[in-house]
């Protein structure tokens, strides 16, 4: 038998009902709706709200959804894997906690931290579990709660994020359809211009640290933004000529959710229109890992099988790749 590849059979996203809006930040910080448009292409953001609700409750929402479209239950997940870059707790692995939550103990579970990237880089380790002939199902999550890192008195950063969870289940495919191939990169030294300065071992939490207000998201934005729109789009690029891709062959590229002109930047690079690429910033910001799976969900119903998507992403780390997958089926 041939080997397989990593399918993917099914994508549920969740979103907290709470709208802040762009009107709203007005109110909090000194901002505009129209800076944030113009600058962002945001409009609106998700936030989780209520007393004892954390990164791994959005995520158990998607994953529920995910089974119950797919017609799977909690027992029958092989390996849970999450990203995220807001865990419930420094330890253990917030993919403990879901799985806990759901009913699925006693099965392989852990996190990966990359940042905006890890939902990206999850997929891909996920992916060979499934080459290997190791697992049959496996569920990867994007999920985070970016509102309890963001600073609401920085008009800098908390313009920028929102909330949200989105999953997807991986199953063997052996005609082809799949992750296809990906490329992903770090560079660490990029972490002085985008990171949290406390909290970890480095810099245990403190009255100090609390005072210094450091447990929030530090970035140096127009740093970033230079790396971001020339890494995203090189990975992009290299994966299509690699697999001998032109534009015509892409039915979407989707970008993460940073900023839509990165986004617009990226697509411009690898010569795809706009109709072409998956945009959903508008509405939810930036959610780290939550954008790409987000993304999938939205535009499920249009994607047709045999589709070839590229989806592409850049972090804090640096992190930055991108992965080619051939769409396996038609939503009816
Ligand atoms: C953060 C970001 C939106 C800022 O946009 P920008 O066009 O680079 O803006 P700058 O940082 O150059 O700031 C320009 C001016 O707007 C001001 N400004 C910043 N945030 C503002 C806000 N929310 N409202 C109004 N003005 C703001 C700045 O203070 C600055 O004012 P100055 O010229 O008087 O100093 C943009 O840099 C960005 O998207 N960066 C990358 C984010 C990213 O990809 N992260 C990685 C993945 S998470």
């Amino acid at each position: 038998m041939n080997k397989p590849l990593a399918a993917i059979t099914g994508v549920h996203g969740w979103v907290p009902e709470y709208r802040l809006t762009n009107k709203e930040l007005e109110q909090m910080v000194e901002t505009s709706d129209e800076w944030i448009l113009t600058r962002t292409g945001i409009q609106e953001r998700r936030i989780l709200k209520g007393e004892g609700l954390a990164t791994s409750d959005m995520a158990v929402e998607a994953v529920k959804g995910l089974l119950e479209k797919t017609g799977n239950s909690p027992k029958d997940i092989d390996f849970l894997l999450v990203a995220t870059t807001t865990p419930d707790m420094q330890f253990p692995a917030t993919a403990t906690i879901v799985c806990d939550k759901l009913g699925c103990n006693h099965i392989l579970s852990y996190d990966i931290s990359a940042a905006c990237c890890g939902f990206l880089f999850a997929l891909t380790t996920a992916s060979k579990f499934i080459e290997s002939g190791a697992f049959k199902k496996i569920v990867v999550v994007g999920t985070d709660k970016m509102s309890s890192i963001v600073n609401y008195t920085d008009r800098t950063t908390c313009v920028i994020f929102g909330d949200g969870a989105g999953a997807v289940l991986l199953e063997p495919h052996y005609d082809g359809y799949g992750i296809v191939d990906s490329v992903l990169k770090t560079d660490g030294s990029g972490r002085v211009f985008l990171h949290q300065k406390a909290g970890g071992s480095l810099k245990p939490a403190s009255y100090e640290t609390l005072d210094n207000q450091e447990h929030f998201v530090y970035q140096e934005g127009k740093t970033v933004f230079k790396f971001a729109v020339k890494n995203m789009a090189d990975v992009a690029e290299e994966i299509m000529v690699r697999n001998n891709l032109t534009s015509d062959d892409i039915a979407y590229l989707v970008p993460h959710q940073a900023n839509k002109r990165i986004i617009d930047a990226t697509g411009e690079r690898m010569g795809i229109s706009e109709e072409k690429v998956m945009i959903n910033i508008q509405r939810y910001g930036n959610t780290t890992s939550g954008t790409i799976p987000l993304c999938l969900w939205e535009w499920e119903d249009k994607l047709k099988k045999g589709n070839n998507l590229i989806l592409a992403a850049f972090g804090g780390g640096f992190t930055w790749g991108a992965t080619l997958v051939k769409w396996a089926y038609d939503k009816s």
